[in-house]
């Protein structure tokens, strides 16, 4: 397949970047190549040059200021693996700058953010797509496919969530370490919502015949952090974070949607993924897939005469040879690339809508509504549980299905 290679820029050169560039360096030359990077800190500038240099490639264009690396007229598009509370800023510069933007996962710090994001697109005519790798994970997308073929029936309810053990990435013996820390210790709400919330948002069509309405959260009270910095005999005590925070999210279509944040206790890595309807039903933790009329239900009659039922998990690898998404049918001989290539297929989703300027299949109203979550849990966790309604950042729009694919690589069809 020949195609035109895209420019890249690099903004934030930190560990996520590393593993994006290893990505990128996977791919065929012809898919892109990396014209400048950036970052205010020049220690990682040097580091990022260097890695360049010992795997044999063109140097890089070098910045400390994002906007210098913007008004580079070879770079076409960029991507922003900052932390939190400045991604959002900068893709709205870069597409003040007619760059696509790709944004890393993580929340929002508030809705003004979100709608400065917004606006940047609408006037500047620019595109915004969140990398959320998780949306291309075999699994999301086979449960996709298997709920667009109609075989889990009406989609009712979901659940996803970010459990994940992480106290001794943000805390050492000199107290908090990363952007990540500061979050965790000043803020109390879902600071990390789309890994497990994206992929679901695709499949209940959200902002293309559906959207969020309004979302309760609470906390627990907060332990991990303090008996983890203890342990490590850290000054670190007292972090605002629950937790555990469950939120529900009520959609216009009827579906809830119930999310966890969990990084402070010991416990196996999970997204918590369920996605359940008339028919059928998939839940992560049980690696399991029950399909009514596919999967076996025992019949037992019980002392009484009567008849009841026992529904029995398939093994979710039960269904990949028939069901894989296409996406996966074409990957799954070869996946490479970081997170079990993951990462390939959103870069790859990415640069395909940059060198055909078309809308990204995660696009600003996405990223907007999803990246909500955080900003509207925080309120709600304050405010008791109360419910706090998300903003309609598509100004109506959403009230429109979609229905044709605008690339392979689309997830909204
Ligand atoms: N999708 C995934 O699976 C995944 C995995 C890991 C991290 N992430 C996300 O990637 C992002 C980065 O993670 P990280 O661990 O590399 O973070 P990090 O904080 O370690 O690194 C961020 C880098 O950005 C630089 N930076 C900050 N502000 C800047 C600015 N205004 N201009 C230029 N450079 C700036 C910092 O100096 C730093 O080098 C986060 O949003 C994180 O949530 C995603």
């Amino acid at each position: 397949m020949g195609c035109k290679s895209v420019k890249l820029g690099m903004i934030g050169l930190g560990p996520r970047a590393e593993t994006l560039l290893a990505t990128l360096r996977g791919l065929p030359p012809e898919e892109c190549q990396v014209t400048a990077v950036c970052d205010i800190n020049p220690a990682r500038v040097t580091f990022v040059l260097d890695l360049f240099a010992r795997n044999g490639l063109p140097q890089p264009r070098a910045y400390a200021d994002h906007k210098a690396l913007l008004a580079d007229p070879e770079v076409e598009a960029v991507l922003i693996p900052t932390g939190w509370n400045s991604h959002l800023g900068i893709a709205g510069d870069a597409m003040a700058a007619g760059k696509y933007a790709g944004i890393e996962v993580g929340g929002a710090s508030s809705l003004e953010e979100l709608w400065h994001l917004v606006r940047n697109a609408e006037q500047f005519g620019g595109s915004c797509m969140m990398l959320e790798n998780c949306c291309y994970g075999r699994n999301e997308l086979l449960v996709m496919n298997l709920v667009r073929k109609g075989l889990f029936g009406e989609i009712v309810h979901c659940s996803c969530g970010y459990e994940h053990d992480i106290a001794y990435e943000l805390i050492d013996k000199n107290g908090l370490m990363c952007e990540r820390g500061y979050q965790n210790y000043s803020r109390n709400g879902d600071l990390y919502p789309t890994h497990g919330l994206g992929p679901l948002a695709k499949i209940l069509n959200i902002n293309r015949g559906n959207r969020f309405m309004t979302i309760s959260s609470f906390a627990s009270k907060a332990c991990g952090f303090k008996a983890y910095a203890e342990k490590i005999d850290s000054p670190c005590r007292d972090f605002a974070m629950g937790d555990v925070i469950t939120s529900v999210i009520k959609c216009a279509n009827g579906e809830t949607i119930t999310l966890t944040h969990s990084v402070s206790l010991p416990r196996p890595y999970s997204r918590d993924g369920r996605v359940q309807g008339t028919k059928g039903i998939w839940l992560e933790d049980a690696k399991g897939i029950f399909i009514d009329g596919i999967s076996e239900t025992k019949t037992e009659i019980d002392v009484a005469g009567n008849p009841y039922y026992t529904h029995v998990w398939d093994p979710v690898s039960k269904f990949y040879e028939e069901y894989d998404h296409p996406i996966w049918q074409e990957f799954r001989d070869n996946p490479t690339g970081g997170h079990g290539g993951m990462d390939t297929l959103a870069l790859r989703a990415f640069l395909d809508a940059v060198r055909n300027r078309t809308v990204p299949p995660i696009d600003v109203y996405d990223c907007a509504a999803w990246m909500a979550v955080t900003a509207l849990s925080e309120a709600s966790v304050a405010a008791g549980g109360m419910p706090m309604p998300f903003p309609d950042f598509t100004n109506g729009k959403w009230i429109y299905p979609v229905k044709e694919k605008i690339s392979p690589w689309d997830l909204n069809a």
